[in-house]
């Protein structure tokens, strides 16, 4: 039998799948195996289903002589060194798609919770400080007639940006290859460049994979160039935005707030941010919703099944190893 390690115990009827199809190991959800946990149990092991947060580099990798797949239980895969992967001839898979809607609910509930003031309400009434309605209590912003700006227009991009459409907004998009105009008419979005799209916009939405490229895409000189009345949120990877300069962008009021589901060192999170009533900040539940995450589960089961019979799998990050 095939044996298989998986970083964290998944929800939903996926486990039993795969305790019927291979020799699993595995730890329980609370636990998070250190990299040198995951190197000394990876060794003897044919597949592996690793957690977004799991460096699994070429130092994890190359310590696994029979290792035939990697199955990512995200839809990102930048903790994983796809080149040392692929050329040791292992697959890596990912879970794009099932993941999309919870993303992209999430990044409005951090929009709205931002902007109409929800979490520090709640912290205000819970101190007691709710003495009596007030014309000034709590302002915030509207979102009818405002634009949005998302950076990053794939599938979660498009489904923010559908969102948007039903709050009366104008919806302007960066991303490195432009759409075609039918796919832009779809998605009710222009595109824009990233300077115009940091000027014009009043609240921008970040959907991009980090990459070498997106790395600190955002840092002080594109928060000085955002209204000061912009809210940024960011539900894809910590390490697009600088979190310093984001830290600094709040304090000197280059823009209004933010909403943050993902963290420049995480599960660390700046304590500057920590103290600031105009954030709103959540531990990367993007895809924390119970139909994601067993969807999730399910297609990281099936793909390293399928690997492991001799198939291919049907999210497969490195194709190439399928065209030799
Ligand atoms: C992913 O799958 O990459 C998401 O960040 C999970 O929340």
């Amino acid at each position: 039998m095939f044996k298989v390690l998986l970083t964290r115990e998944m929800p939903g009827p996926a486990m039993e799948k795969l305790k019927r199809g291979v020799d699993l190991e595995y730890v329980s959800e609370e636990t998070k195996l250190t990299k040198q946990e995951i190197i000394d149990r990876i060794k003897d092991k044919d597949g592996l289903i690793s957690m977004l947060d799991d460096p699994i580099d070429a130092e994890v990798i190359n310590a696994a002589h029979d290792l035939k797949v990697i199955s990512n239980y995200a839809v990102g895969f930048n903790n994983i060194d796809i080149k040392t992967a692929t050329s040791r001839g292992i697959a890596v898979t990912n879970t794009p798609g099932v993941l999309t809607n919870a993303t992209a609910d999430l990044a409005w509930a951090l929009l709205m919770a931002v902007s109409r003031r929800t979490a520090e309400g709640d912290r205000y009434l819970r101190a007691g400080k709710f003495r009596c309605w007030g014309p000034k209590l709590m302002l915030g912003y509207e979102f009818a007639g405002k634009t949005l700006g998302i950076i990053g227009m794939g599938r979660i991009g498009s489904a923010v940006a559908k969102r948007a459409s039903g709050f009366d907004m104008h919806v302007v998009y960066y991303k490195r290859h432009r759409l075609s105009q039918q796919e832009e008419k779809k998605a009710g979005a222009e595109y824009a460049g990233l300077d115009e799209l940091l000027s014009q916009s009043d609240f921008i939405s970040i959907h991009a994979p980090l990459t070498d490229e997106t790395r600190h895409m955002l840092g002080e000189e594109q928060f000085k160039k955002m209204k000061d009345s912009c809210i940024l949120i960011n539900t894809a990877r910590g390490p697009i935005v600088d979190e310093s300069a984001l830290t600094a962008a709040l304090k000197q009021g280059w823009i209004a707030g933010a909403g943050l589901d993902v963290y420049e060192n995480e599960p660390a999170v700046s304590p500057e941010l920590l103290e600031m009533e105009n954030v709103v900040l959540e531990p990367h539940i993007g895809s924390a919703t119970y139909e994601a995450r067993e969807k999730m589960a399910e297609m990281v089961a099936d793909d390293c099944l399928a690997v492991l019979k001799g198939g291919r799998p049907d999210n497969i990050v490195n194709g190439e190893l399928y065209e030799r």
